[in-house]
């Protein structure tokens, strides 16, 4: 499989692949990394790892479609066959969708359908459910929808914060999406 990863954060997602790559419990290997935020600590994670990275800044395009062509330019040209978004903090448009059908996956720290947009883990902290966790998913048009590849379940703790949950939660989000990117490759 050749992948392409596209992160705005830490990029514990990110390594949580390569590392399942390295060990050989994923057959792939991520062509190019795509962050879109200068400071995104996923820029030194990829260069550790020996891969490419490119910056894409979003605040260079007028819209969301003028930059998600870059992000299709900028994929192909790295011969990339499957996107994973680890972190993807941008709502993409059918620009990108239409240029990977059904071979764009997203992790998403909720149990989706429930608590979809950014504040996944505190929505569902605020909703007081005692079961939350993390999905992995196929990326059609509507955010945080599409087919479900596989989720995990974490227990809510009394006390916890968001911060607290999310931590507990990402552990899981590492467990699950290599094993989501040769589910969904399987499927293909
Ligand atoms: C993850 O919690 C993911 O579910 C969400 O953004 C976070 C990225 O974390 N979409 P990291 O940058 O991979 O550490």
């Amino acid at each position: 499989l050749s992948l392409g990863v596209m992160a705005s954060g830490k990029g514990s997602n990110f390594i949580a692949v390569a590392d399942a790559i390295a060990q050989g419990k994923l057959n792939a290997k991520i062509q190019v990394v795509i962050y879109n935020k200068p400071q995104a600590k996923v820029k030194e994670k990829a260069a550790e790892f020996g891969i490419p990275t490119v910056f894409c800044n979003h605040r260079d395009y007028a819209t969301r479609e003028e930059f998600d062509q870059v992000l299709v330019e900028t994929l192909k040209a790295h011969q990339v066959d499957w996107v994973i978004m680890a972190g993807w903090m941008r709502v993409v448009t059918p620009v990108l969708i239409n240029a990977f059908p059904d071979h764009i996956i997203n992790i998403h720290p909720s149990l989706l359908p429930s608590f979809k947009g950014i504040n996944g883990v505190e929505s569902a902290l605020n909703a007081g459910v005692k079961i939350a966790g993390c999905t992995v998913h196929l990326v059609r048009p509507e955010v945080d929808s599409g087919p479900i590849l596989i989720q995990a379940a974490v227990p809510v703790l009394e006390g916890d914060t968001p911060e607290t949950l999310h931590q507990r939660i990402q552990p899981q989000e590492h467990h699950i999406l290599p094993i989501a990117i040769a589910l969904a490759a399987q499927r293909s």
